[in-house]
């Protein structure tokens, strides 16, 4: 009885009431304010986002709150939405949309831009460029009626095979945290909610949905975690996305250790936990963890949960605090007050965005190599050049394939950017590369050879070795004897190995560069565009050479991929073993040359809290370019080994030829700090810490001590 007459007065009696107030004739748009208000005290946008949470949640039944607590299918039939919660009409709360956008809005949806992967983007450096793609994803994310945007991801590269190398930020937790940042700030400067993913230690597509990745508390904390807690407490993310794999054997999803005491004991994250797409496994020990919204539908988090609740096995409390959580994430990031107006059949795409993904790609592209200043090309003194590849015309790699794949509106394919740039009076041939004479011929006859080759990654398959796939190192062998000023372009989401490296002079890593992929090229290899990226990974010499080198590690045995490695990940290893990589961490040539000099460090104890860092840098050569500045800490190994250097500090500088600017870093304690797993926190110890300024993780310019 009490029932029905709450359905009825929530059905019948409060919209009645609303309607008859606005019609009213007298009736003032402020009038209609506070009218919405009286019925829904929530919608009142001067209350806290917490206080308009617990004042919807006291009007909801269990019904309503189990349906904001999982996705329902219908989100396919909505037009493309990859999760979805329907909207709540009787109490106002608006569907949540989600959508994937790791490289522009994906989800098979049209009229959307492709930018570059975000590998490119890391390889930028520039965390003002991932705050523009932040905005410039959430602006077509709204412009689709999308509300969640399911990126960054801030998973670590621990190996070069992982098939999603491409949509991560590299090998490093600082890198990752802050473009992580940038990017959510970004999104949710636009009244989208971002979501970090995917907790955590989701390092692997071979057995994705079933490997455990058995790795210890200070590893966890100092490498894989730490882009996860900035997102929270600099980034402010409205969501986190834990991950398919177990982590300690416990599938994340429900791992009390990364959801309870990480999560909301260590961090208080305000905001929500989703599951990955079918990676929830449970209703009591996931609830009970704190996953708060299965995704994308409600197997355990309807029925088995009702079940649950049924049984006191999850209390009503844990419920509210669950939905709570939604709603108050909701009402932090406009989702009530800004609602999308936008809808999947919307052309989100414009000129502007298309203008950004050619920037991004540009600031993204690293060279590798230039011996004998081979680039940029002389458009005076060329008169012909091969463009070999496959990769160059008919199948661009220009984005990489699963959840993260967005369908360009266009692609400029490195053969078509080279022609418009090379115009009339320098003569481009192609060949595909796929009949060895005539490509000798082609390349043999042109004063240069460009040959572009790339790997295939994609969601859900790790790549089965770091060689180039389909023969293509014979190609740039093939090539490369034909014609001595031979330039490779790779196309790659991560490391391959390069057997051919002394027999070329030029190699560019453009990684998949999004839709504008051959004007940036172009603007690269002309010297329109003077290159600034610098690589977020090491590139191993062999494959036997990387930090997880055996089946234990990776890619697991009996389930288990142990990370014995520990915080040796990446340069850390390279450097703590002395073994010299093919490009290191950091690594990225210039078409001008930079030179570092007056480094002083100010210690924390002269200033309350942080050590001031600072140098100058000048532009030594004759052309403008931007450098990325690198700051290494080295970190004593009294209590506990320590890796040689770690990255603390970058910037991203312009300098025109000639110019000297001052560059200064602020240290905070927490850069000096290890994870002590006795007390269970952040430990600086008395010693003497290394400071180190340079140009790569192995090109140190300059070097100090600091004493804590
Ligand atoms: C991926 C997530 C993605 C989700 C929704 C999963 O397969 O791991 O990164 O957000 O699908 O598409």
């Amino acid at each position: 009885m009490h029932k029905l007459h709450s359905l009825l007065t929530r059905q019948f009696l409060f919209p009645l009431f609303v309607i008859l107030l606005l019609v009213s004739t007298s009736f003032t748009p402020l009038q209609a304010f506070a009218a919405t208000h009286a019925v829904r005290p929530w919608m009142d946008p001067s209350l806290s986002p917490d206080k308009r949470a617990d004042l919807l949640l006291a009007q909801m039944t269990l019904d309503e709150k189990i349906t904001m607590l999982h996705g329902t299918s219908l989100g396919i039939g909505l037009g493309g939405y990859v999760g979805h919660i329907p909207a709540n009409t009787h109490l106002g709360i608006p569907a949540l949309n989600l959508q994937d956008g790791a490289a522009g809005v994906a989800g098979g949806m049209t009229g959307v831009t492709a930018f570059p992967a975000p590998v490119a983007g890391a390889a930028s450096w520039d965390t003002s460029l991932m705050n523009q793609y932040g905005q410039a994803l959430a602006t077509e994310m709204s412009g689709k009626g999308a509300n969640i945007a399911l990126s960054p991801t801030v998973n670590i590269l621990r190996v070069p095979q992982w098939g999603r190398s491409y949509e991560s930020f590299g090998e490093d937790p600082y890198l990752n945290s802050q473009l992580g940042v940038t990017e959510i700030q970004g999104i949710q400067s636009q009244h989208i909610i971002a979501t970090v993913k995917h907790l955590a230690a989701n390092n692997q597509e071979t057995d994705r949905m079933s490997v455990s990745a058995q790795v210890d508390e200070r590893t966890l904390q100092e490498i894989y975690l730490p882009a996860f807690h900035a997102a929270v407490h600099q980034g402010g993310v409205g969501a986190v996305m834990c991950s398919y794999n177990k982590v300690n054997t416990i599938y994340a999803c429900e791992q009390p250790y990364l959801l309870h005491d990480v999560l909301d004991t260590q961090w208080n994250f305000p905001g929500f936990v989703m599951s990955d797409w079918y990676a929830t496994h449970s209703a009591i020990e996931a609830a009970n963890a704190g996953l708060d919204m299965e995704m994308p539908l409600g197997l355990f988090y309807d029925l088995p949960l009702r079940v649950a609740i049924g049984l006191g096995q999850v209390s009503m409390t844990t419920i509210n605090t669950m939905v709570h959580r939604i709603l108050r994430t909701m009402f932090a990031f406009g989702l009530f007050d800004y609602p999308t107006t936008g809808s999947p059949g919307n052309n989100v795409a414009s000129s502007a965005h298309a203008q950004f993904a050619l920037q991004e790609a540009e600031e993204g592209t690293v060279l590798l190599k230039n011996d004998q200043n081979i680039l940029p090309l002389d458009g005076s003194k060329i008169k012909s050049i091969a463009v070999i590849g496959a990769d160059a015309s008919t199948s661009p790699m220009i984005v990489g394939g699963g959840s993260a794949s967005v369908k360009a509106p266009y692609v400029v394919t490195p053969l078509q950017g080279i022609q418009k740039r090379a115009g009339s009076s320098i003569s481009v041939q192609y060949a595909s590369g796929s009949d060895q004479k005539q490509t000798a011929q082609v390349a043999s006859s042109a004063d240069v050879a460009i040959v572009f080759v790339n790997d295939v990654e994609a969601e859900g398959s790790d790549r089965s070795s770091l060689s180039l796939p389909n023969n293509q190192d014979q190609l740039v062998q093939t090539v490369s004897q034909a014609n001595l000023h031979t330039i490779v372009v790779l196309n790659t989401g991560a490391p391959v190995l390069m057997p051919w490296v002394d027999q070329v002079p030029g190699i560019v890593e453009a990684w998949y560069p999004g839709q504008e992929d051959g004007n940036a090229i172009a603007a690269i290899l002309f010297g329109d565009v003077n290159p600034s990226g610098k690589l977020p990974m090491t590139f191993p010499k062999q494959a036997g050479d990387v930090p997880a080198n055996t089946t234990q590690q990776y890619p697991g045995v009996n389930g288990k991929a142990v990370y014995s490695e520990g915080v040796f990940v990446g340069y850390r290893y390279y450097d703590a073993n002395h073994i010299t990589p093919l490009f290191p961490f950091g690594h990225g040539l210039s078409y001008t040359t930079f030179s570092y000099s007056n480094l002083s460090v100010t210690p924390a104890s002269s200033q309350g809290g942080t050590t001031s860092v600072s140098l100058d840098v000048t532009n030594t050569g004759s052309r403008d370019g931007s450098e990325v500045v690198q700051l290494y800490c080295g970190i004593p190994s009294t209590n506990v080994p320590e890796p040689p250097k770690q990255l603390k500090g970058f910037q991203k500088v312009l300098l025109s030829a000639g110019q000297t600017r001052r560059v200064t870093f602020s240290l905070d304690p927490s850069a000096l700090a290890y994870w002590d797993v006795n007390s269970h926190g952040w430990v600086v110890q008395k010693g003497t810490y290394q400071v180190m300024v340079g140009s790569s993780s192995s090109d140190i310019r300059l070097t100090s001590n600091l004493t804590e």
